[in-house]
């Protein structure tokens, strides 16, 4: 039996590519789904579907109705999704109306969906830009330019809040691209061919069987506050040795390890520490060296 059998879990944006899966895993682990949808959209594994949007008291209200875990999925998840205005107000005005309602209703445990995008670089305005360091790592400084970071960036403000008002705990996952193995193996693909455009991502990625296996462990952790950190597979979406690649692209920004073969450069210990995470799903690529005639310059 799990510690969330039995229970009443609300998982919004529940027909979305994470939602999806999520809601059948916690509904195989026996957990009693409420799903938030939007109108129109079908889930598998509810057995409470409510249609309504994430912005409004009345309809969130109405989802948490003998709820005692909350999962917050829903939002719009792409500075392109949208216009600037629907991106952030969609996200942060969702995000602060699920965790207070939840708070005031007496929900003492969520899950909120972060993002690698909440230090910015990224989805952000100097595609030139660099990690301050590597790996990638809890504390990392935000440098914000566009307006998806800054509302994954604020909602883990909004995380804090709640937790210091109403004493729920929550854990915010900083999700890196999440995906199905076989989309992640032509992102692969492409990385392979041009690994520049995922430096800033530091290569990062998770099956989304482990995003929803990272989530309901998030619901069982014991872990007081409100706390966020990244999580990905522990090693790299390319085929090439990580050092070797940092020494290409990335020679003048500090390395805090030193990297062994192809592991990720982003620090995974707080997932591990705090909710016992590590990811099963990997890609299966066979290191190589770094050819000569692959784009390694801006
Ligand atoms: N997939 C990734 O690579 C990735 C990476 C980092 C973070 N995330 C975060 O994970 C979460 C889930 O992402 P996803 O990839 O499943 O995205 P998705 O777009 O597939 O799912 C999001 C769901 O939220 C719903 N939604 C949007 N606005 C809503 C509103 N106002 N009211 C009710 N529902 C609304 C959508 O209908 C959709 O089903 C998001 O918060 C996203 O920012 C995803």
């Amino acid at each position: 039996m799990t510690q969330i059998d039995g229970r009443r879990v609300l998982v919004t944006g529940a027909a979305g590519r994470i939602g999806s899966v999520t809601t059948r895993h916690l509904a195989e682990q026996g957990a009693l789904v409420t799903a938030l949808c939007q109108p129109g959209q079908a889930v598998d594994g509810a057995d409470r579907v409510v249609h309504g949007d994430t912005r409004s008291e009345r309809d969130v209200a109405a989802a948490l109705a003998d709820v005692e875990l909350v999962v917050h999925l829903a939002a719009l998840p792409h500075r392109d999704a949208g216009s600037p205005y629907d991106v952030y107000a969609t996200n942060v005005i969702s995000t602060f109306n699920v965790l207070t309602q939840a708070a005031q209703r007496g929900v003492r445990r969520a899950v909120v969906a972060g993002s690698i995008n909440r230090y910015g670089l990224p989805q952000g305005v100097d595609r030139d830009a660099r990690p301050p360091y590597f790996p990638l790592d809890t504390d990392i400084p935000a440098d914000v330019s566009d307006w998806y970071s800054l509302s994954k960036l604020n909602d883990e403000n909004a995380s804090h809040m709640v937790n210091r008002r109403w004493g729920v705990d929550i854990v915010t996952l900083r999700f890196p691209h999440v995906n199905t193995m076989a989309a992640l193996t032509a992102v692969a693909a492409q990385l392979t061919a041009d690994p520049r455009p995922g430096l800033t991502e530091a290569w990062a990625y998770l099956d989304v069987r482990d995003a929803a296996r990272a989530i309901e462990l998030g619901l069982e952790t014991d872990a007081r506050g409100a706390n966020a950190f990244y999580l990905a597979a522990p090693t790299t979406s390319i085929p090439y040795r990580t050092e070797d690649v940092l020494d290409a692209l990335a020679p003048d920004v500090p390395r805090h390890k030193r990297f062994v073969e192809r592991e990720v450069p982003m620090d995974l210990t707080d997932a591990e520490r705090l909710i016992g995470f590590r990811a099963q799903h990997l890609l299966d690529l066979e290191t190589r060296d770094l050819p000569a005639d692959i784009p390694l310059t801006a």
